[in-house]
């Protein structure tokens, strides 16, 4: 299969900042949506893009610890969202369309990771339906704003989503229920979720990227105990970092910053990022890379039908 997940040599690299990679780029005059952009990598793009000129519309299912989070933070907005709930995703999509604005850049940053067997809404699988299906619906409720942005929707994956492909005979784990399989089965969904996106969306001149940010110290951890951050080497007993390829915020933001925002990407789309760097295809055993099954465009479109069929929503395909 011919790809196009080749490094580009863009010469940023696992340090760059959100703040370097935006060097030189006025975003004055463009809306971005930055769902979590109140916490961890979401706040640091909030925190840079609003320094480059953009305006931020944070969507929180939090409101009052992220109006203090955003808080001083000029050019920065919070609006109520929760992912979890298709009815509050259409009210915030409603809300939005009704102001006539346009969304230049979307970024898709919120999410859970390897939470207790969770459900929500109809039954779903927590980290599924937050990662994924909340953001499927959102871009599809927003799209008349995107279009109009012709600009770039970015989906904030992660190196997890080499542990596994989509579950199609059980994406909900009925049975069975693993965390660290269902965050990976999430984080694929996210890849996949670009890849198609970029598909349908590019004759219209929005692009679609999918992105790994690194190891991030960030309350995304809050579901797991200190015992198992300690055996997976990432802590030591009194809490301290230990893992040296961490991290900080704002260069855990680089890559999603610059999937947005990057002239060094136009005409390109669909594809998965990491490190400020569009990423290669790698075989199982390697630590980094993108893997085949999540950039599959057969895998893509499947799980594009699938996300319309569960939430009742597309925004492609007239029902
Ligand atoms: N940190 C890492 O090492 C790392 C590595 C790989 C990938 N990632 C990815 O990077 C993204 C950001 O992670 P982070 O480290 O910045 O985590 P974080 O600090 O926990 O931020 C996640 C944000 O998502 C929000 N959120 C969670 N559930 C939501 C829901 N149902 N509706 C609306 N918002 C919801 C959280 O809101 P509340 O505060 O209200 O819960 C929070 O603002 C995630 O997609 C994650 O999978 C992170």
């Amino acid at each position: 299969m011919s790809t196009p997940q080749h490094k580009i040599g863009s010469g940023f690299g696992a340090r760059s900042t959100a703040d370097d990679v935006l060097h030189g780029i006025d975003l004055s005059g463009q809306l971005a949506i930055v769902t979590g952009g109140y916490s961890g990598l979401g706040l640091a793009t909030t925190r840079a893009l609003t320094r480059a000129g953009a305006h931020v519309v944070v969507p929180a299912r939090r409101v009052g610890p992220a109006r203090q989070a955003v808080e001083g933070i000029d050019g920065a907005e919070v609006d109520e969202l929760d992912l979890s709930d298709l009815g509050s995703v259409r009210a915030f999509a409603e809300r939005f369309l009704a102001t006539g604005r346009s969304a230049e850049i979307v970024i898709d940053s919120a999410g859970i990771m390897a939470c207790p067997e969770t459900r929500v809404g109809p039954g779903w699988e927590a980290q599924f339906a937050t990662n994924h299906l909340g953001h499927y619906a959102l871009v599809n409720l927003l799209w008349p704003a995107i279009a109009r942005g012709r600009g770039r929707v970015v989906s904030v994956s992660s190196a997890g989503h080499r542990r596994t492909g989509i579950r199609w005979d059980d994406v909900h784990f009925e049975r069975d229920y693993d965390k660290w399989v269902a965050y990976g089965q999430s984080k694929t969904a996210n890849v996949l979720f670009a890849v198609h996106l970029d598909r349908l969306a590019r004759d219209q001149g929005v692009r679609a990227f999918a992105l790994h940010p690194g190891g991030i110290l960030t309350p995304l951890q809050r579901h797991l105990a200190k015992e198992e951050m300690v055996a997976a080497g990432w802590i030591d007993e009194e809490g301290n970092p230990v893992e040296p390829s961490f991290k900080t915020p704002e260069q855990g933001a680089a890559t999603q910053v610059w999937a947005a925002t990057s002239p060094q990407l136009a005409g390109m789309g669909g594809v998965y990022c990491e490190d400020c760097d569009i990423a290669e295809v790698t075989p199982a055993a390697a630590r980094s890379g993108v893997r085949d099954h999540a950039v599959d465009p057969e895998q893509a479109a499947r799980l594009w039908a699938l996300s319309a069929e569960l939430t009742g929503i597309d925004a492609f395909t007239a029902h």
